[in-house]
């Protein structure tokens, strides 16, 4: 019972005035469809007992048309879904608000197989899976994609977008509460499309402030010697023909940036807490962890996989 309770409050929870508009929407279809099936299935059930066959009845009266029902079922369906139909246009019109054509987003997303490339144009920071914002302001998105269709949708912050290929497509993010929101990805984009979560921190502006100022740090260079082979093995075993760790030599984006990956809660866009167990786990066989992701097996010996954990888990 519980669960269905919280079934339906989840349904219905928003944090954000879009969120709030979808949902209202929907449940104005949900209540109205719900009539209807009321009445249907008890016009059915009622016209099933009392006019059915009884014993020694000649053939009943034929009816031929009636004008009066036939007009009420074409009118009422009509005016119901004109009803819907400006509430629906007015709703998109509150959730798709309109921005200037030269105006810089605040977020741009880049969707990879399968995980989520994200930036923040304004403060030169870059991040993957695990997007911060402050709350109480709308954040002008862009999402792009680097492969195939993906579609970026965090329920309680607002509507869905696709992200495709070739082609730029605008949202707003925002949120009128701190708190921590889960989304998907909600295309099949292959093998791991459900392990291309997104988890979004909504905090006040002052906290946000020093995220960033955090995340635009050069992270410094280790001073543990373990650390320091690790340093030297993500040059030398290729990690950074993919990855981006700013300060260093490694500044491709093939793969998720990793200035700052020890700030992350999760690892694997959602998949995983990020612990030092499952980096390692993940180091000495991706494809083990999550097959089909574009992290190749280095074959790394358990000493290079501690060495280069020791590394990435110093990135603060
Ligand atoms: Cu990306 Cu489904």
């Amino acid at each position: 019972m519980q669960q269905f309770v919280n079934f339906f409050t989840n349904l219905f929870s928003s944090a954000s005035s879009e969120a709030y508009n979808i949902n209202t929407l929907f449940l104005r279809y949900m209540i109205l469809a719900g009539f209807i099936v009321l009445l249907v299935t008890s016009l059915v059930i009622i016209g099933a007992f009392k006019y059915r066959a009884k014993k020694n009845t000649k053939e009943p009266e034929q009816v031929f048309g009636n004008q009066k029902l036939e007009l009420t079922w074409t009118v009422l369906p009509l005016l119901a879904v004109t009803f819907f139909f400006f509430l629906t246009v007015k709703t998109m019109s509150e959730i798709n608000r309109p921005f200037q054509k030269n105006e810089k987003p605040d977020i741009v997303i880049i969707a990879h197989q399968w995980w989520w490339d994200m930036r923040y144009p304004k403060y030169n920071v870059e991040t993957a899976n695990e997007l911060h914002i402050p709350v109480g302001k709308n954040l002008l998105t862009r999402i792009e994609s680097a492969d195939v269709i993906h579609d970026w949708w965090v329920p309680e912050l607002g509507r869905k977008i696709d992200a495709v290929p070739g082609r730029i497509n605008y949202t707003w993010i925002d949120a009128d509460k701190p708190g921590v929101y889960s989304g998907t990805c909600s295309e099949y984009c292959g093998a791991q499309h459900a392990w291309m979560r997104i988890r979004v921190v909504a905090e006040s502006q002052n906290d946000f402030n020093n995220w960033i100022k955090a995340q635009q740090k050069i992270p410094s260079f280790p001073k543990d010697s373990t650390a320091i082979k690790g340093a030297e093995l993500f040059q030398t075993k290729t990690c950074a023909n993919c990855h981006y760790i700013s300060g260093t030599p490694a500044d491709a984006s093939i793969g998720p940036n990793l200035t700052h990956f020890a700030s992350r809660k999760t690892m694997l866009s959602g998949m995983l807490t990020n612990t030092d167990k499952n980096l390692k786990r993940w180091l000495k066989d991706p494809q083990k962890v999550k097959r089909g992701a574009h992290m190749p097996d280095f074959l790394l010996s358990k000493k290079e996989v501690n060495e280069l954990a020791s590394y990435i888990e110093g990135l603060k």
